[in-house]
């Protein structure tokens, strides 16, 4: 790198995750560094420390002063539906009728690409907002949904992974494809965005109901053709779907069974949901190493059901958490885990706050296999860093001056925060909300949370 490449060093509070935390006192898990500093060269962390030490190493960076605020890596959101933008909040189904009603009429209107452009703005302008860098969404049948949402990614230099769904029944005419077209489509999408810039593809049948044997067959083909892209689909979210998945395929041992039998499930293959699960298909999850996506506000605004993350983990079977929008209700990572704490609260688990933080970023890194790029502020990884201000509303600052420790400043953040806790959010080092970073050489004394 040339020594002209200009160097820009965030100060603030720094917290980086290495494992999932059991609490505070796990502090191999974790790093915390009061007056910490990130140093970025060309898009990529180059050093993190002590201020002090970071600032001497760079004399000419441009520091961007964030104190008293924390320093995270940015958030990722592990399934969500980019065209359901404008479905998030529609009243009154579970999810079946809610996907006839509102989600399939809405999602043709992305064959138009000027419509599908334009979303793909608000899109990504909603998920940096709420410090979300990564995301793992699905797109519309229509190929153009999948141009606009990886043109607009390439564009902000984010790190997103989609596709394509490939849906051949069970749905209105404009929004089918067929067995053959799924497979030419997905293709070609494949060899047009996976690895372009940040991007990769996931292939993504939408789920059992609306693939035919024969799409399914397609699918199996692209897995098996593409084992460098994710695979994505749905997994016993609800009780009806359950029963009509069976109806469509009666020879499957259960509705993962489907997916099982059509060589579906990898390391790589993201399940959303994940919710009623059989013994049967928890062994199979622990054998293909296929992962769960749980998805708390969606799950509790479709009346969908509780997830067992402490089930699932204990069977060493890794999840990951996401907002799946549009059936869930929030962008924020934030509102993601505040909801999913009370989902493991009705079942007698417990989410600790350091847990939360490190499943939000590292541990949805490592879900996706990602760890070595995003979800870390290790040197060498892409510096996608969220800005966070504890006392972003009057409700939190005024919960903050009870707050003695760290754990419990998180618990306030993922409790009450959502995107106005977000004071700033860093794609690939270039800020995405112009937030209120002091960028001038930084006064000598900061405010720091009370000692932990
Ligand atoms: N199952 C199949 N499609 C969808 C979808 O768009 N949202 C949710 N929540 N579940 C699904
Ligand atoms: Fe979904």
């Amino acid at each position: 790198m040339s020594h002209t490449e200009t160097q820009t060093l965030l100060r603030g509070r720094l917290l980086d995750f290495h494992a999932a935390p059991a609490d505070e006192m796990d502090t191999d898990a974790y790093t915390y560094i009061k007056d910490g500093a990130i140093l970025i060269e060309a898009g990529k962390i180059k050093a993190t420390g002590v201020y002090q030490d970071i600032a001497a190493q760079a004399p000419k960076a441009a520091v961007k002063d964030h104190r008293p605020n924390l320093l995270l890596p940015g958030f990722i959101d592990t399934h969500v539906h980019f065209p359901q933008v404008q479905v998030i909040a529609s009243w009154g189904e579970q999810l079946l009728d809610w996907l006839n009603n509102y989600t399939f009429p809405e999602e043709t209107r992305f064959e138009d690409p000027k419509h599908s452009t334009a979303m793909a703005g608000h899109f990504y302008d909603l998920l940096t907002s709420h410090g979300t860098t990564t995301a793992v969404s699905y797109c519309s049948v229509h190929t153009a949904s999948v141009d606009a949402y990886f043109a607009e990614a390439e564009k902000r230099n984010m790190c997103m992974i989609g596709g394509k769904v490939m849906m051949d029944r069970n749905a209105p005419d404009t929004l089918r494809d067929t067995p053959q077209s799924s497979y030419d489509d997905s293709k070609k999408m494949i060899a047009k965005w996976h690895g372009k810039g940040r991007a990769q593809y996931a292939i993504t049948p939408r789920f059992a109901i609306t693939s035919t044997p024969e799409q399914m067959q397609m699918a199996q083909a692209l897995v098996a053709e593409h084992p460098e892209c994710f695979v994505q689909t749905h997994l016993s979210e609800n009780h009806d779907e359950i029963a009509f998945t069976k109806e469509l395929y009666p020879d499957a041992p259960d509705y993962l069974g489907v997916y099982e039998g059509y060589g579906l499930l990898t390391p790589k293959t993201l399940l959303g949901h994940s919710i009623h699960l059989t013994p049967r298909e928890i062994d199979v999850l622990a054998e293909t190493q296929a992962k769960p996506v749980f998805c708390p506000t969606s799950n509790l605004f479709l009346g969908s059901g509780l997830f067992d993350d402490g089930g699932l983990r204990a069977r060493g079977i890794q999840n990951a958490i996401a907002t799946d929008i549009g059936a869930g209700t929030s962008y924020s990572m934030l509102q993601t885990l505040n909801e999913g704490y009370k989902i493991l609260q009705l079942q007698k688990q417990k989410l600790h706050p350091l847990r939360a933080f490190d499943w939000i970023t590292r541990g949805n890194a490592e879900v996706l296999g990602l760890s070595d790029k995003i979800g870390t502020l290790a040197v060498g990884s892409d510096a996608d860093v969220v800005v966070l201000d504890s006392h972003a509303t009057h409700a939190m600052d005024l919960r903050m001056q009870r707050a003695g420790s760290l754990s419990e400043e998180l618990f306030i953040l993922q409790t009450l925060g959502d995107d106005r806790a977000v004071s700033e959010t860093y794609v690939a080092g270039v800020a995405q909300k112009n937030g209120a970073a002091t960028i001038v050489n930084a006064p000598a004394v900061a405010p720091v949370l009370k000692s932990a």
